[in-house]
């Protein structure tokens, strides 16, 4: 079976590949490299000893699509590919709607010239909007609190109303929660381009002395500690639920959509703490004001994807810790 990874050289897209790999599948990778680095395709392949067919270029391309899938029999897409940062998303609402609105489009037009038509969609929890009850469950009210979140919400309508039209498709809906860690090999991880938005990214950047200091966005919330508290998942862990969303289509027909997170919330502090320790390595930080748009809490009811997918996160917080710091120090 062949599977087009859209994104495939990015951070989640990557482990996707290797799991996809490990279990016999054949991958294609469409990649336009603007978040990502083309070495990532030969780490892939080192890791898993096998090859994978890589095409640079964007998703948004037709044409490139279409030559694609005539060199190739795709038999599943996984589309990762598009523009992931809350904050930049603010600042350039039209970039976000442009490209990540138009690519999926793009993509499912060509996929149905091809008959191709199982998908798996990577969507967010941030579809949630601010959390009313938790966990949250896949059934729950959405809404977005800002244009990248609008952009996952208008997509997964996008495909409801696809599969409405025609019940031919097959689609899985992934919302993730808070993907951190990285193969446990080391040799491909979160390459974040500057300064990290992000916890972990962060986080790693000061053990590493690249950073000063950490700052924590809050200490006053309602929550065990006053800091935010998120829903962390293994990337490994999330990559895995990919594989079993493709083996879900390939068995049962229809549209289904699932929170990929561990169920279990952890501080910012706890975080940090739980780092310090498995690394045994200071992170400096200080407590700042809230960042504007952040909730105190974020964590998903998995009941669904395990019932249904068979999926379950199994690596821990300190395995999430290790592993994100280990990417960093084997590729000083
Ligand atoms: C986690 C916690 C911050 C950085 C975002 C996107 C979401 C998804 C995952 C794509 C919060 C605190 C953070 C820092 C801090 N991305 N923090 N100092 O905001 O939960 O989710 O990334 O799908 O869509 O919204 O993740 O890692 O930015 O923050 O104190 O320098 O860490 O306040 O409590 P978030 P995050």
């Amino acid at each position: 079976m062949k599977v087009l990874v859209t994104g495939g050289t990015g951070y989640i897209g990557s482990h996707t590949c290797c799991e996809l790999l490990d279990r016999g599948y054949e991958v294609v990778i469409i990649d336009n490299l603007s978040n990502s680095k083309k070495e990532v395709v030969s780490k892939i392949e080192q890791i898993t000893g096998k090859k994978v067919k890589f095409y640079l270029g964007d998703v948004r391309d037709k044409e490139l699509l279409r030559k694609i899938f005539k060199e190739n029999e795709i038999n599943f897409v996984i589309h990762f590919a598009g523009y992931k940062a809350v904050g930049e998303s603010v600042l350039n609402p039209l970039m976000y709607y442009e490209n990540n609105l138009l690519s999926t489009i793009n993509l499912c037009e060509v996929m149905k010239e091809f008959d191709c038509k199982n998908l798996v969609f990577s969507s967010s929890a941030t579809v949630y909007g601010i959390p009313k009850k938790l966990p949250l469950k896949e059934d729950f009210s959405l809404a977005a609190t800002n244009p990248y979140g609008q952009t996952k919400l208008m997509i997964e309508n996008i495909l409801k109303d696809l599969y409405a039209s025609d019940n031919s498709w097959n689609i899985v809906i992934l919302r993730y929660f808070n993907p951190i860690g990285a193969h446990a090999s080391g040799l491909i991880g979160e390459e974040p381009n500057g300064i990290p938005n992000n916890l972990m990214p962060y986080i790693v950047k000061v053990a590493n002395k690249e950073l000063p200091f950490l700052n924590i966005f809050g200490n006053d919330y309602d929550t065990v500690d006053g800091t935010g508290v998120r829903d962390y998942i293994h990337v490994v862990d999330l990559a895995i639920g990919h594989v079993l969303s493709i083996e879900k289509i390939n068995k049962d027909k229809g549209i289904f959509i699932y929170n990929l997170g561990t169920g279990h919330g952890y501080s910012v502090l706890e975080l940090v703490n739980t780092f310090s320790k498995v690394n045994n390595i200071e992170v400096n930080y200080r407590i700042v004001d809230r960042r504007p748009g952040d909730v105190a809490e974020c964590y998903a009811d998995t009941k669904k994807a395990t019932i249904e997918l068979g999926f379950k996160a199994q690596k821990t917080i300190d395995d999430m810790c290790r592993d994100s710091y280990k990417y960093v120090i084997n590729n000083k």
